[in-house]
Protein backbone atom coordinates (compact mmCIF):
# COMPACT_ATOMS: atom_id res chain seq x y z
CA UNK A 1 0.00 0.00 0.00
CA UNK A 2 1.15 3.25 -1.04
CA UNK A 3 0.15 6.67 0.85
CA UNK A 4 0.70 9.94 -1.60
CA UNK A 5 0.46 13.02 0.46
CA UNK A 6 0.93 16.50 -1.98
CA UNK A 7 0.65 20.02 -1.31
CA UNK A 8 2.07 23.56 -1.93
CA UNK A 9 4.92 24.41 0.20
CA UNK A 10 5.21 24.48 4.09
CA UNK A 11 1.41 22.88 4.06
CA UNK A 12 2.26 20.36 6.65
CA UNK A 13 3.24 17.59 4.35
CA UNK A 14 6.22 16.55 6.29
CA UNK A 15 4.73 16.49 9.70
CA UNK A 16 1.28 15.57 8.60
CA UNK A 17 2.81 12.57 6.71
CA UNK A 18 5.11 11.56 9.65
CA UNK A 19 2.08 11.26 11.98
CA UNK A 20 -0.23 9.19 9.31
CA UNK A 21 3.06 7.02 9.06
CA UNK A 22 3.90 6.06 12.70
CA UNK A 23 -0.16 5.61 13.28
CA UNK A 24 0.18 2.86 10.16
CA UNK A 25 3.97 1.59 11.36
CA UNK A 26 5.22 2.06 8.38
CA UNK A 27 7.66 4.46 7.12
CA UNK A 28 7.50 8.01 5.17
CA UNK A 29 9.62 9.24 2.36
CA UNK A 30 10.22 13.41 1.48
CA UNK A 31 11.20 13.89 -1.69
CA UNK A 32 11.84 17.36 -1.19
CA UNK A 33 14.39 16.20 0.59
CA UNK A 34 16.39 14.75 -1.98
CA UNK A 35 15.63 17.44 -4.26
CA UNK A 36 17.14 19.88 -1.18
CA UNK A 37 19.99 17.41 -1.05
CA UNK A 38 21.12 17.93 -5.07
CA UNK A 39 20.66 21.55 -4.28
CA UNK A 40 22.75 21.54 -1.33
CA UNK A 41 25.46 19.61 -2.92
CA UNK A 42 25.94 21.67 -6.13
CA UNK A 43 26.14 25.04 -3.86
CA UNK A 44 28.73 23.31 -1.60
CA UNK A 45 30.54 22.45 -4.97
CA UNK A 46 30.03 25.87 -6.86
CA UNK A 47 27.85 23.85 -9.56
CA UNK A 48 25.47 25.89 -12.12
CA UNK A 49 22.25 24.73 -10.56
CA UNK A 50 20.31 25.06 -14.12
CA UNK A 51 23.14 22.18 -15.36
CA UNK A 52 22.27 18.63 -14.75
CA UNK A 53 25.66 17.84 -16.29
CA UNK A 54 27.24 19.96 -13.39
CA UNK A 55 24.60 18.33 -10.52
CA UNK A 56 24.59 14.48 -11.35
CA UNK A 57 28.07 13.79 -10.59
CA UNK A 58 28.13 14.77 -7.51
CA UNK A 59 24.78 12.28 -6.87
CA UNK A 60 26.76 8.66 -6.55
CA UNK A 61 26.57 9.09 -2.81
CA UNK A 62 23.61 10.48 -1.87
CA UNK A 63 20.96 8.40 -0.29
CA UNK A 64 17.37 8.29 1.43
CA UNK A 65 16.60 6.70 4.67
CA UNK A 66 12.95 6.68 4.89
CA UNK A 67 12.05 6.43 8.69
CA UNK A 68 8.25 6.67 10.36
CA UNK A 69 9.96 9.49 12.63
CA UNK A 70 11.70 11.10 10.47
CA UNK A 71 13.64 10.48 6.96
CA UNK A 72 17.50 11.37 6.69
CA UNK A 73 19.53 12.15 3.58
CA UNK A 74 23.22 10.70 3.70
CA UNK A 75 26.15 11.64 1.01
CA UNK A 76 28.22 8.43 1.55
CA UNK A 77 28.62 8.80 5.64
CA UNK A 78 27.95 12.39 6.17
CA UNK A 79 24.62 12.95 7.30
CA UNK A 80 23.16 16.07 5.32
CA UNK A 81 19.74 16.40 6.94
CA UNK A 82 20.18 18.87 9.59
CA UNK A 83 21.23 21.23 6.73
CA UNK A 84 18.43 21.11 3.86
CA UNK A 85 16.37 23.64 4.88
CA UNK A 86 18.67 26.14 5.26
CA UNK A 87 17.29 30.00 3.48
CA UNK A 88 20.14 29.08 0.57
CA UNK A 89 18.30 26.05 -0.08
CA UNK A 90 15.09 26.91 -0.41
CA UNK A 91 16.70 30.03 -2.70
CA UNK A 92 17.79 27.38 -4.78
CA UNK A 93 15.72 24.33 -4.80
CA UNK A 94 13.20 25.39 -7.53
CA UNK A 95 15.56 25.71 -9.97
CA UNK A 96 17.38 22.24 -9.53
CA UNK A 97 13.98 20.13 -9.33
CA UNK A 98 12.96 22.19 -12.51
CA UNK A 99 15.68 20.04 -14.75
CA UNK A 100 13.93 16.47 -15.92
CA UNK A 101 17.46 15.16 -15.65
CA UNK A 102 17.32 15.30 -11.80
CA UNK A 103 13.37 14.68 -11.21
CA UNK A 104 13.96 11.78 -13.09
CA UNK A 105 16.88 10.58 -10.92
CA UNK A 106 14.73 11.30 -7.82
CA UNK A 107 12.03 9.41 -9.12
CA UNK A 108 14.32 6.59 -9.51
CA UNK A 109 15.38 6.37 -5.96
CA UNK A 110 11.55 6.79 -4.69
CA UNK A 111 10.42 3.91 -6.80
CA UNK A 112 13.20 1.56 -5.85
CA UNK A 113 11.69 1.39 -1.82
CA UNK A 114 9.44 -0.80 -1.15
CA UNK A 115 6.05 -0.70 -0.10
CA UNK A 116 4.21 0.01 2.70
CA UNK A 117 5.14 3.49 2.67
CA UNK A 118 3.91 7.00 2.94
CA UNK A 119 5.61 9.55 0.14
CA UNK A 120 5.60 13.19 0.29
CA UNK A 121 6.02 16.22 -1.92
CA UNK A 122 4.25 17.72 -5.28
CA UNK A 123 4.07 14.74 -7.48
CA UNK A 124 3.61 11.85 -5.67
CA UNK A 125 0.34 11.16 -6.86
CA UNK A 126 0.58 12.28 -10.41
CA UNK A 127 3.57 11.39 -11.57
CA UNK A 128 6.02 9.08 -9.08
CA UNK A 129 2.85 6.99 -7.95
CA UNK A 130 0.35 7.34 -10.45
CA UNK A 131 -1.74 3.99 -9.31
CA UNK A 132 -1.38 4.68 -5.27
CA UNK A 133 -4.94 3.77 -3.88
CA UNK A 134 -4.85 6.86 -1.47
CA UNK A 135 -3.85 10.16 -2.72
CA UNK A 136 -3.97 13.74 -0.62
CA UNK A 137 -3.47 17.47 -1.27
CA UNK A 138 -2.67 19.75 1.31
CA UNK A 139 -3.22 23.37 1.04
CA UNK A 140 -3.30 26.62 3.54
CA UNK A 141 -3.04 30.33 2.42
CA UNK A 142 0.47 31.60 1.98
CA UNK A 143 -0.35 33.53 5.18
CA UNK A 144 -1.16 30.80 7.80
CA UNK A 145 2.11 28.91 6.20
CA UNK A 146 4.49 32.17 6.37
CA UNK A 147 3.31 32.19 10.15
CA UNK A 148 3.77 28.70 10.68
CA UNK A 149 7.30 28.28 9.03
CA UNK A 150 7.90 31.52 11.40
CA UNK A 151 7.63 29.37 14.45
CA UNK A 152 10.59 27.17 13.14
CA UNK A 153 12.88 29.94 11.75
CA UNK A 154 14.25 33.44 12.87
CA UNK A 155 12.44 35.65 10.04
CA UNK A 156 9.78 37.52 9.76
CA UNK A 157 5.89 36.25 8.51
CA UNK A 158 6.32 38.83 5.51
CA UNK A 159 9.68 37.85 4.44
CA UNK A 160 8.62 34.22 4.42
CA UNK A 161 5.30 34.37 2.83
CA UNK A 162 7.14 36.12 -0.22
CA UNK A 163 9.45 33.51 -0.47
CA UNK A 164 6.98 30.64 -0.04
CA UNK A 165 4.75 32.44 -2.79
CA UNK A 166 7.69 32.66 -5.28
CA UNK A 167 8.74 28.95 -4.90
CA UNK A 168 4.94 27.87 -5.35
CA UNK A 169 4.85 29.88 -8.65
CA UNK A 170 8.41 28.29 -9.50
CA UNK A 171 6.64 25.12 -8.55
CA UNK A 172 3.80 25.12 -10.57
CA UNK A 173 4.56 22.84 -13.41
CA UNK A 174 5.06 19.87 -10.60
CA UNK A 175 2.66 20.69 -8.28
CA UNK A 176 -0.73 20.24 -9.39
CA UNK A 177 -3.19 17.95 -7.78
CA UNK A 178 -3.80 14.46 -8.82
CA UNK A 179 -7.39 14.36 -10.22
CA UNK A 180 -8.24 11.26 -8.29
CA UNK A 181 -6.89 13.31 -4.71
CA UNK A 182 -8.92 14.71 -1.83
CA UNK A 183 -7.83 17.77 -1.50
CA UNK A 184 -7.64 19.02 2.77
CA UNK A 185 -7.17 23.12 3.86
CA UNK A 186 -5.39 22.50 6.70
CA UNK A 187 -5.75 26.12 7.43
CA UNK A 188 -8.56 25.60 10.01
CA UNK A 189 -7.67 21.86 11.18
CA UNK A 190 -4.56 21.50 13.57
CA UNK A 191 -1.90 19.16 12.77
CA UNK A 192 -3.71 16.51 14.56
CA UNK A 193 -6.79 17.21 12.72
CA UNK A 194 -5.56 16.82 9.43
CA UNK A 195 -3.58 13.63 10.67
CA UNK A 196 -6.96 12.10 11.61
CA UNK A 197 -8.55 13.79 8.65
CA UNK A 198 -6.71 11.07 6.41
CA UNK A 199 -6.27 8.21 8.57
CA UNK A 200 -10.36 8.35 9.20
CA UNK A 201 -10.38 8.38 5.45
CA UNK A 202 -7.95 5.27 5.40
CA UNK A 203 -10.53 3.35 7.31
P1 LIG B 1 5.92 20.89 4.54
O1 LIG B 1 6.52 19.52 4.69
O2 LIG B 1 4.74 20.94 3.64
O3 LIG B 1 6.95 21.93 4.22
P2 LIG B 1 5.82 20.96 7.44
O4 LIG B 1 5.41 19.58 7.79
O5 LIG B 1 7.26 21.33 7.62
O6 LIG B 1 5.35 21.33 5.95
O7 LIG B 1 4.85 21.92 8.27
C1 LIG B 1 5.12 23.26 8.48
C2 LIG B 1 4.82 23.58 9.94
O8 LIG B 1 3.42 23.74 10.12
C3 LIG B 1 5.25 22.51 10.92
O9 LIG B 1 5.90 23.14 11.99
C4 LIG B 1 3.92 21.91 11.37
O10 LIG B 1 3.99 21.34 12.65
C5 LIG B 1 3.05 23.15 11.37
N1 LIG B 1 1.59 23.01 11.47
C6 LIG B 1 0.85 23.69 12.35
N2 LIG B 1 -0.45 23.43 12.18
C7 LIG B 1 -0.57 22.58 11.18
C8 LIG B 1 -1.68 21.98 10.54
N3 LIG B 1 -2.94 22.20 10.88
N4 LIG B 1 -1.42 21.15 9.51
C9 LIG B 1 -0.19 20.95 9.12
N5 LIG B 1 0.93 21.51 9.67
C10 LIG B 1 0.73 22.33 10.71
O1 LIG C 1 8.94 21.87 2.90
P1 LIG C 1 8.59 22.57 1.64
O2 LIG C 1 7.22 22.26 1.18
O3 LIG C 1 8.90 24.02 1.72
O4 LIG C 1 9.57 22.00 0.54
P2 LIG C 1 9.91 20.50 0.18
O5 LIG C 1 8.73 19.62 0.15
O6 LIG C 1 11.06 20.09 1.03
O7 LIG C 1 10.38 20.70 -1.33
C1 LIG C 1 11.45 21.55 -1.64
C2 LIG C 1 11.41 21.83 -3.13
O8 LIG C 1 11.65 20.62 -3.85
C3 LIG C 1 10.09 22.37 -3.68
O9 LIG C 1 10.01 23.77 -3.59
C4 LIG C 1 10.14 21.89 -5.13
O10 LIG C 1 10.93 22.78 -5.92
C5 LIG C 1 10.91 20.58 -5.04
N1 LIG C 1 10.05 19.39 -5.06
C6 LIG C 1 9.56 18.97 -6.28
O11 LIG C 1 9.74 19.63 -7.29
N2 LIG C 1 8.86 17.80 -6.37
C7 LIG C 1 8.65 17.07 -5.26
N3 LIG C 1 8.00 15.91 -5.38
C8 LIG C 1 9.11 17.50 -4.01
C9 LIG C 1 9.80 18.69 -3.93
Amino acid sequence: MIVTIDGVAASGKSSVSSGVAQALGVPYVSSGLLYRAVTLLGLEAGADLADPAALLPLLSGVRLEPLASGNRVWNDDHDLTADLHSTRVDGGVSTVAALPEIREWVDAQLRALPAPLVAEGRDMGTNVFPHAPHKFYLTASPRVRAERRARERPEDIPAIEAALTERDRQDTTQSAPAPDARIIDTGPLTLQGVIDTILNDLR
